[in-house]
C-alpha cells in the first residue's frame, strides 16, 4: 500500500479529531463503556460474521478507530487494514496482532483498485456532514474492492441522540432539549462543547440506499443494530446475564430488517456490493 496521493478533500473538521484524541473510543463498545456499547458490539459482530466471506478475506476497516472490530476479525483470520485519521487510533489498532493500521480520510484511501474483498466503513459516514462528501467515501470504497466484494456502512439514526437522552433523562434541560430537538429536521449535530457528540450527520434509514447508489453501489440489505433493546432500562443488567444476553440477541436478530423498525436502532448497517 501506498501513500502518495495528494490529498483533494478538506481537512477531516478539527472538532471530531480532538473529540476521538480524549482516547474515549477505545472503551466504548467494552465492558463498563457507553451504555448499550456492548449491545452495538455484539449486534455488530453477529452481523458481520454472518455477511463477510470465509477466512481469510482481505478486508479494509475504514474509521476503524482504535481497532475494536478489527481486533476480533484479525482473530477470526481475516487479513485486515485499518484506516483512520486519529493518530492515537492508529496507534492503538497497530498494536493489535494481525491488524495493520494507517493514518488517512475515508474520502481518499490510498489503497490500489480492487485491493479488497471487503470495505467496512463503521464510522466516516456520521462524521461527514455534506452528502457529496459521504458519495466520496463510498466511491472509494467501490474503487478499492473487488469486482462483487463487500461494502458495509454504518449511519447512526436520526432520532438516536433524541432517545438516548430521554433514556438517560437528559432531555429534560432545557438546553438538551433544545440542542436535541435542532438536529431532528436535518440530522445535521453541530459541534457542542463536553457531553456531546461532536460533528455528525444523523441519518434517516431511507437516505442510505441513494447514497450508495450514487457512489456506484448496489444495496443488499439495511439491519438495525441495537434494535428497540438498547432503550430498555436494565438491558445492560440483562447483557451480564448469559441466557438473557442470548436471548436479547437473538430477538434483536429476528427484527434487525424490519422496515418499520430500522430507525429506532440506534446504529444501522448498510450492506450493499460492487458489481462483479
Ligand atoms: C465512533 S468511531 C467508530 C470506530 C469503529 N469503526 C467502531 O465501529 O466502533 C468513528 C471513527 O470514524 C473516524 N472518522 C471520522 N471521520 C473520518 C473520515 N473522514 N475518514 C475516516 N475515518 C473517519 C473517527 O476517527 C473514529 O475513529
Amino acid at each position: 500500500m501506498t501513500h502518495t496521493r495528494p490529498s483533494q478533500q478538506p481537512a477531516v473538521h478539527k472538532e471530531i479529531l480532538a473529540y476521538y484524541a480524549r482516547g474515549k473510543e477505545d472503551a466504548r463498545l467494552r465492558e463498563g463503556g457507553a451504555p448499550a456499547g456492548r449491545l452495538e458490539f455484539w449486534r455488530t459482530q453477529d452481523v458481520l460474521r454472518r455477511l463477510l466471506p470465509a477466512a481469510p478475506a482481505r478486508v479494509l476497516d475504514v474509521g476503524g478507530g482504535s481497532g475494536v472490530h478489527a481486533e476480533w476479525l484479525a482473530a477470526d483470520g481475516h487479513e485486515v487494514h485499518l484506516v483512520d485519521p486519529v493518530p492515537l487510533h492508529v496507534a492503538q489498532a497497530s498494536r493489535l496482532p494481525g491488524v495493520t493500521a494507517f493514518i488517512g480520510d475515508a474520502r481518499d484511501l490510498s489503497a490500489e483498485d480492487a485491493a479488497y474483498d471487503v470495505v467496512l466503513m463503521l464510522g466516516p459516514l456520521y462524521h461527514l456532514p455534506e452528502r457529496g462528501d459521504r458519495v466520496r467515501a463510498l466511491a472509494e470504497a467501490r474503487r478499492v474492492v473487488k469486482p462483487g466484494g463487500l461494502v458495509i456502512a454504518a449511519t447512526i439514526n436520526r432520532y438516536a441522540q433524541l432517545h438516548d437522552l430521554l433514556r438517560e433523562e437528559r432531555y429534560f434541560t432545557p438546553l438538551n432539549r433544545e440542542r436535541t430537538d435542532a438536529v431532528l429536521d436535518d440530522g445535521r449535530h453541530p459541534y457542542h462543547e463536553e457531553g456531546f457528540f461532536t460533528v455528525a450527520h444523523f441519518a434517516q434509514p431511507e437516505e442510505v440506499p441513494g447514497e450508495f447508489a450514487d457512489a456506484g453501489l448496489t444495496v443488499d440489505r439495511q439491519y438495525g443494530v441495537e434494535g428497540v433493546a438498547w432503550l430498555m432500562n436494565g438491558v445492560e443488567n440483562w447483557l451480564d446475564d448469559p441466557e438473557r444476553r442470548a436471548a436479547v440477541l437473538g430477538a434483536t436478530r429476528r427484527i434487525e430488517s424490519e422496515p418499520a423498525l430500522l430507525g429506532a436502532s440506534g446504529h444501522l448497517l448498510t450492506a450493499g456490493r460492487r458489481a462483479a
